[in-house]
């Protein structure tokens, strides 16, 4: 018996990763659940409107979004993805807790705060029932990313922040593995999407082939 997987994929604006993510049932079939962070949960999607859709969202301080990315997170941890690794599936994730080191602790933060998110960070990050054992992070050069992205109709008020919040938001997620004990794999994400697609699926296949 080989252990059951849990995969969390992190990526800034427009690095091609929830496009990449759909594309795995009809590869993988039963063998992957794809979910998400923020709103992988029946209660977590009504934290997402709450985080990324509402009126006041724009107003919530870096504080207020870390607790709420984590009040999302256990409740998709618990409720969606350990039921489903615990049966033998692999669960990979569209954002996890790396998306919340990178854009509310470091890009969010300032120097009177930081010290403040980066203790709540990790005590938080403690409380889950499982943490993601890969990360695989799609790096994007922010102006590439967010030129993909105005491309589309999915802009969200943290897309339109300025381009600094997003190259510390790039910076963020490219360090966050030399943190945590879990694995991680880096792919560039600034080449064409079938490229980034290529090596995306090896590394899922890869950890797919760890299932007995
Ligand atoms: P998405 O557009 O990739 O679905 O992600 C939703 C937005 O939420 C994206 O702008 C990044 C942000 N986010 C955080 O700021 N912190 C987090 O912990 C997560 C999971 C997402």
């Amino acid at each position: 018996m080989k252990t059951p997987k849990y995969i969390a994929v992190d990526g800034g604006e427009g690095s091609g990763k929830s496009t990449l993510i759909k594309t795995l049932p009809d590869i993988f079939g039963e063998l992957v659940f794809t979910t998400r962070e923020p709103g992988g949960s029946p209660d977590g999607k009504v934290i997402r409107r709450v985080l990324l859709n509402h009126p006041f969202s724009p107003m919530a301080g870096a504080e207020a979004e870390l607790h709420l990315m984590f009040v999302d997170r256990y409740d998709h941890v618990k409720e969606v993805v350990k039921p489903k690794v615990d049966a033998g599936i692999c669960v990979v994730t569209d954002r996890s807790d790396a998306s919340s080191w990178a854009y509310q602790v470091n890009a969010g933060s300032n120097i009177a705060t930081r010290g403040i998110l980066e203790a709540k960070f990790w005590e938080y990050r403690k409380g889950l029932v499982l943490v993601p054992l890969l990360y695989v992070v799609l790096d994007v050069d922010p102006e590439v990313g967010l030129s993909r992205r105005k491309a589309t109709n999915r802009v969200n008020h943290i897309d339109t922040r300025p381009i600094e919040f997003h190259q510390m938001v790039r910076r963020a997620l490219l360090e966050f593995p030399n943190y945590i004990q879990s694995r991680s794999v880096i792919i560039d994400a600034n080449r064409p999407l079938e490229d980034v697609k290529k090596d995306f699926l090896a590394v899922i296949r890869r950890e797919i082939g760890g299932f007995s």
